[in-house]
């Protein structure tokens, strides 16, 4: 076989790309359990519905959010924190499910992080024109466990920068079942999502849902 003929190529048999010291994607690792991913995501907004929220500037989020697990991840006027209860409902946020915990923890693992055990799940709906401008996540306390982010639906530009804003993002296409982990040397690396483009996705259509899994408290 001529290997000349594959440079350049992607190597379809790479499930795992190495985004920057302790920052990972692992291709398709959610893929088999997507059905009863996406069972779970409605049971939960049942109970605490998808919302814009507003951040502390004063802006309409383009992204529908809710949470699920001990604590959720909030923002409105006063400022972006985690709290126990879902202020759209009164009542704590809903628990998280065990099909939550075990992909977090198994994506977590194989990117090298043992004994992560999430406490709060921000669920990101997106729909096409909505978008999530570079940032960091620092509102968790525990800064030793990993972030871990899953895709569903339609496919994302993900942009994952540096330590620093004038860190030039690299663009990774996102795609149903992608996991991407980053923690360590990388925990707080900006990263966001590039506007969602119009598609159709044979299970969840019109939409993207994200699942990012942290450690909270
Ligand atoms: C996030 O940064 O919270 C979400 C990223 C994504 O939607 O993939
Ligand atoms: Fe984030």
């Amino acid at each position: 076989m001529n290997a000349d003929l594959f440079e350049g190529l992607p190597d379809l048999n790479l499930q795992q790309v190495c985004l920057d010291d302790g920052a990972f994607l692992l291709r398709g690792f959610a893929k088999n359990v997507d059905t009863a991913l996406i069972s779970a995501i409605e049971k939960v907004v049942t109970q605490s519905p998808l919302r814009h929220m507003i951040t502390p500037g004063g802006f309409r989020m383009s992204v529908a959010m809710s949470n699920c697990g001990q604590v959720g991840w909030i923002t409105d006027r006063s400022g972006y924190r985690y709290g126990v209860i879902d202020p759209e409902t009164g009542r704590p946020w809903p628990a998280l499910p065990e099909t939550f915990i075990d992909i977090a923890r198994r994506a977590a693992m194989r990117a090298g992080y043992e004994n992560f055990l999430p406490d709060a799940c921000l669920i990101n709906c997106y729909e096409p024109g909505a978008r999530l401008s570079l940032h960091q996540d620092k509102n968790e306390r525990d800064e030793s466990a990993p972030i871990v982010s899953v895709s569903l639906g339609l496919p994302a530009g993900f942009l994952f920068g540096g330590l620093s804003r004038t860190i030039r993002p690299k663009r990774y296409q996102l795609v149903h079942g992608d996991v991407a982990v980053w923690g360590g040397p990388s925990r707080f690396n900006f990263h966001g999502i590039a506007p969602l483009l119009d598609g159709y996705h044979p299970i969840l259509g019109g939409k993207r849902i994200n699942l990012t899994f942290r450690k909270a408290l």
